[in-house]
């Protein structure tokens, strides 16, 4: 079979690494993949994540029989419809189902109608109203832009007052772009939180093993944002009981609802949980496998994941075994000293062929056959072991045989998630 894998980060390496495994697999082509990736695929730099004409034109002159679209920027897009519309069958959502993640106001919508728990919360299109409604509601608060604004879009404000000034921000100063035209404000929720990616069909629903990110840039959850520095699976918050509750009172009604819209749900939907003193609760839902999590969740799969990534386009996922291992995975992200701000690129990178076999590469070119730095977050090193603190061991051991210029990573990745475990 000829794959195509469309994406060019951690993630898509992972999942490049998994689908090799099935030895039906001839060739797998990345568009646009990376300096990296290109150890295991066919990377195709000229045809971009968000060039779907020419994805399609690629799939057609290469006679590809599956497709993965990975990132939500194409699947938001209709990459799935396009490529599907031409005879190519695809992992992944249509854009109508995509939407899910494209629109934080369709989903809040959604889960107020089948009655899903999240945080409460309203719409505003008018930065009046928005003020009123934070008058009425003082303290801690979310502020969130409408559309897909690379995971920044969202302000947790301490105060009416920095709420009112990240309204101000999203609608008057446009800081997200259009996406702040539309903001929605909602309840401050509090617990841990739990990453679980799930394969389906549109009417099955079968969740992976569950993850935790660590996003923020350091050590003991300080400094900004970034797209995730390490994660770890499973995660100690999302026990049997939990998984349970979650999965009558979140993973079901949501599918249901997404096709009692016409809008049914294929490929790999990610709930973005918070476990609350009230149970578990929605924070977002992502129409695709996260960053890294995937490089946690993929090498922990038994079962293999093209047939299963099939299942999911066939509708046969009932009957299609997924199973997981009952170790446990860390990965620990290096990447450039400076990000998620500004950083240099450039520098050469050298790791032991060890560490290689277990890296998953995001920003990295080649250059004359040598592998440079191109990007803020640079590889990920996946360990998996019978327990999480020799996971968490493996996957520094390993880490610390990476080495390039400026090269930052948190030394504490799993670290919550033992403690947890001690508790
Ligand atoms: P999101 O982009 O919606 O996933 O939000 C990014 C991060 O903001 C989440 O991972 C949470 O840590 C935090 N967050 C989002 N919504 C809430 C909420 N209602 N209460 C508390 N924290 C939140
Ligand atoms: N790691 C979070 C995400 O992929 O959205």
């Amino acid at each position: 079979m000829k794959l195509m894998v469309i994406g060019g980060g951690g993630r898509e390496h992972a999942m490049i690494k998994a689908l090799k495994k099935n030895p039906d697999v001839e060739v797998i082509y990345c568009l646009p993949g990376n300096g990296g990736i290109a150890a295991d695929a066919v990377c195709v730099p000229e045809i971009g994540a968000k060039d779907i004409p020419a994805q399609v034109e690629f799939a057609k002159a290469h006679a590809i029989d599956y497709c993965v679209v990975a990132p939500d920027d194409p699947l938001a897009l209709g990459a799935v419809d396009a490529l599907t519309a031409a005879g190519v069958p695809c992992f992944g959502p249509e854009a109508k189902a995509a939407v899910i993640e494209a629109s934080k106001a369709f989903s809040k919508d959604l889960m107020k109608k089948y009655h899903i728990p999240t945080a409460r919360y309203e719409t505003f299109t008018d930065k009046e109203a928005a003020f009123a409604y934070l008058d009425a509601n003082p303290g801690p608060i979310v502020v969130k832009a409408d559309g897909l604004a690379l995971g920044k879009g969202v302000i947790l404000a301490r105060t009416t007052e920095e709420a009112r000034q990240a309204v101000r921000s999203m609608m008057e100063d446009k800081v997200f772009g259009e996406s702040g035209s539309k903001v929605v404000i909602e309840e401050f929720l509090t617990g841990p939180e739990v990453s679980v990616l799930s394969f389906t069909d549109g009417e099955t629903v079968i969740p992976m093993v569950s993850s935790m990110d660590h996003k923020r840039s350091g050590d003991n959850d300080t400094g900004l944002n970034t797209g995730g520095m390490g994660t770890i699976a499973p995660n100690p918050y999302y026990t049997e009981a939990v998984a349970r509750e979650c999965m009558e009172t979140i993973f079901l009604p949501t599918i249901r609802a997404m096709k009692a819209e016409g809008r049914t749900f294929k490929g790999c939907l990610y709930f973005g949980l918070m476990i609350t003193p009230n149970g578990p609760k929605v924070i977002e839902y992502n129409c695709r496998f996260g960053d890294p999590e995937t490089q946690v969740v993929l090498p922990l799969l038994e079962s293999d994941l093209l047939t299963v990534m099939q299942a999911t386009t066939n509708g046969t996922l009932a009957d299609t075994e997924v199973k997981f291992s009952d170790g446990a995975a860390c990965c620990v992200v290096t990447a450039s000293r400076g990000y998620p701000e500004a950083y240099e690129k450039g520098f050469p990178i050298t790791m032991s062929e060890e560490a290689a076999a277990h890296a998953y590469v995001a920003g990295a070119k080649l250059s004359d056959g040598k592998l440079l730095t191109n990007g803020g977050r640079v590889l990920g090193v996946t360990a998996t072991a019978a327990t999480l603190p020799e996971a968490i061991k493996e996957a520094y051991r390993l880490s610390d045989e990476v080495h390039f210029d400026n090269a930052y990573r948190r030394s504490d990745i799993g670290q919550r998630a033992l403690k947890a475990l001690e508790d």
